[in-house]
């Protein structure tokens, strides 16, 4: 579950990055994106694009290229 992402007051890299990137529109999608991203990072802290778009999460409003932007940002790389 995506509350249990953050560490008490402390959010994770994930989470963090996606506040940072402004990634959320409408929000609907947004916690499977962002558990998919951390999930992602977990197995893999250095995704490339590819990798990334692999993930083949939907989203209606189109935050494709700042969901990309922050899980490169969460793994260190932005
Ligand atoms: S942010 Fe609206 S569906 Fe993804």
């Amino acid at each position: 579950m995506i509350v249990g992402l953050a560490d008490g007051d402390v959010l994770h890299p994930v989470q963090q990055a996606w506040l940072g990137c402004d990634v959320a529109q409408c929000g609907f999608c947004q916690p499977g994106q962002i558990m998919a991203a951390a999930a992602l990072l977990a197995r893999n802290p250095g995704p490339t694009d590819h990798d990334i778009d692999e993930l083949k999460s939907v989203c209606r409003c189109g935050t494709y290229v700042r969901i990309r932007q922050a899980i490169h940002r969460a793994a260190g790389s932005a």
